[in-house]
């Protein structure tokens, strides 16, 4: 069957940073160690006035579609992925293709269009509705263009706030595709959870601390539904395993606990039992508690072990690189971490066409979805064309006055009117209101 995947990709950060050790620590009288060790978090990406959702969406779709050299006519479904909406009937893909119309002849008038909602895990879930529209021979030689964008603040003062980002990621889906194709095998692990929502508001009402512990139960049942499937977990399968990032030190945590499941039964697991046994199964103890306080110690034993810290600088490491320095995007997160392996493959020169990847989404509610990805022999090409490094170094840097302002300026219920602090240079812009309410927006050359 003909390989289906992504094709190429865009990204566009928030204009503006936050730095997380130098102005926000200071401002909350908090050790910096907080953020750069204990989250491993340097700054936080944020729009500007004339940034949002959609500007940062139709910026980054834009630019692939040049980079491309496709027209509207080439593009069968826009889907875009966010939990920052601000319109509960007309989705942001309306605004997107509207934007574009701008600067295209042809329009998107034979393209599906909508908006996919399950907190972080929707950008996913439009790539799968993408793959299986082009599987079902729906397409009519048509690619789809999913999106993840979001503007991703808290209430000022919540333990979120660190974690902040705005940004978007722009992917192409088409057969034989140029970067990586999906597998078929997918796993879930899904429940009814009440840790992270947004119910008819603006910023997330957040149980931090259970949402972490959700996060590591709902992907261990997905690892478990797409071993189920036959998809194969063996550690040194995979050239990267990118996860959804809240922070990286969430991402630190999910590895530790998958590798040792991973390993469970190998040739891995014998090597490291020379050192620090094997890991404790659950039938050698009488007592839970007990059989639970083994495998803590053991998992802490095996983080220590070469064998996990050379795998987790490998495969997982690098896909923390641009989270590091742009905090969360919500649903762009895990894609972000996609691209950052790969960026970090491409500097390093390492040759890994015909690999494959392990890739981790999540979204709170709760919902996490594993399946592989196998690398294309363009990657390298596609890659190499991204911008994020530069776009991240030019960012301007806010002191925390301006930080405040910018934050009501984003605030639904805040009427803030301050002057942009960057200048639009051939973008769609925010360019006000419209008769019925609805936010408009322009092309500046
Ligand atoms: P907090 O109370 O601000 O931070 O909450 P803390 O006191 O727990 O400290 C954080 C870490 O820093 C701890 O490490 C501290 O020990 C360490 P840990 O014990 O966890 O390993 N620390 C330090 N390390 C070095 N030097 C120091 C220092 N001080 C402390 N000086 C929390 C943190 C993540 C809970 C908060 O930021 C939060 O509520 N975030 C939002 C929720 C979130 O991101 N959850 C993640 C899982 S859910 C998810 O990923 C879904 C999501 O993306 C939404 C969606 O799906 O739509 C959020």
């Amino acid at each position: 069957m003909t390989e289906v995947g992504i094709d190429g990709i865009e990204v566009r950060t928030g204009k503006l940073k936050l730095d997380l050790a130098e102005t926000f620590a200071p401002a909350q009288d908090e050790d910096p160690g907080k953020f750069t060790k204990g989250l491993g978090l340097y700054a936080s990406s944020l729009p500007d006035v004339y940034e949002d959702i959609v500007t940062m969406a139709a910026n980054a779709s834009h630019t692939l579609m040049e980079r491309k050299g496709l027209t509207p006519e080439d593009i069968g479904r826009i889907d875009v992925a966010t939990e920052s909406a601000f319109d509960h009937s007309k989705p942001v893909s309306t605004y997107v293709a509207g934007c574009l119309e701008q600067v295209y002849d042809e329009d998107f008038h034979h393209a599906n269009k909508g908006e996919r909602k399950f907190a972080c895990i929707s950008g996913t879930q439009a790539l799968d509705d993408a793959f299986n529209w082009i599987r079902a021979g729906r397409a009519r030689d048509r690619a789809a263009l999913v999106i993840a964008t979001d503007t991703a603040l808290y209430a000022r003062d919540d333990p979120g706030e660190s974690t902040q980002g705005a940004g978007a990621v722009a992917m192409l889906i088409d057969e034989n595709p140029d970067v990586v194709s999906f597998s078929v095998e997918q796993g879930y692990g899904s429940a009814d959870e009440t840790d992270f929502l947004k119910p008819n508001q603006q910023f997330p009402s957040v149980d931090g601390k259970r949402s972490m512990q959700v996060y590591l139960a709902r992907m261990r049942e997905a690892l478990e539904d797409f071993e189920a499937m036959g998809g194969n977990t063996h550690p040194e399968n995979f050239a990267f395993i990118p996860f959804h990032t809240p922070f990286p030190g969430m991402v630190e945590k999910a590895a530790v606990l998958g590798y040792r499941h991973c390993i469970r039964g190998t040739d891995i697991e014998e090597e490291v039992a020379e050192k620090i046994g094997r890991q404790p199964r659950p039938e050698a103890f009488d007592d839970e508690e007990e059989y639970l306080e083994a495998v803590k110690d053991y998992t802490e034993s095996l983080s220590e072990t070469t064998s996990y810290q050379e795998w987790y600088q490998r495969t997982v490491e690098p896909t923390l690189d641009i989270s590091r320095e742009v905090g969360n995007w919500y649903t762009g997160s895990v894609h972000i971490a996609r691209v950052a392996g790969l960026k970090r493959a491409l500097d390093e020169g390492w040759e890994i066409a015909g690999d494959q990847m392990l890739v981790g989404s999540y979204g709170s509610g709760a919902q996490a979805e594993i399946h592989a990805e196998t690398l294309q022999s363009n990657w390298a090409e596609e890659i190499e064309q991204l911008t994020i490094t530069e776009q991240i170094e030019n960012r301007y840097d806010l002191s925390f006055d301006e930080y405040e302002e910018i934050h009501d300026v984003h605030n639904h219920d805040a009427e803030t009117d301050i002057e942009p602090r960057t200048t639009p240079d051939a973008e769609f812009v925010f360019d006000g209101w419209g008769r019925m309410g609805e936010r408009k927006y322009t092309y500046v050359e």
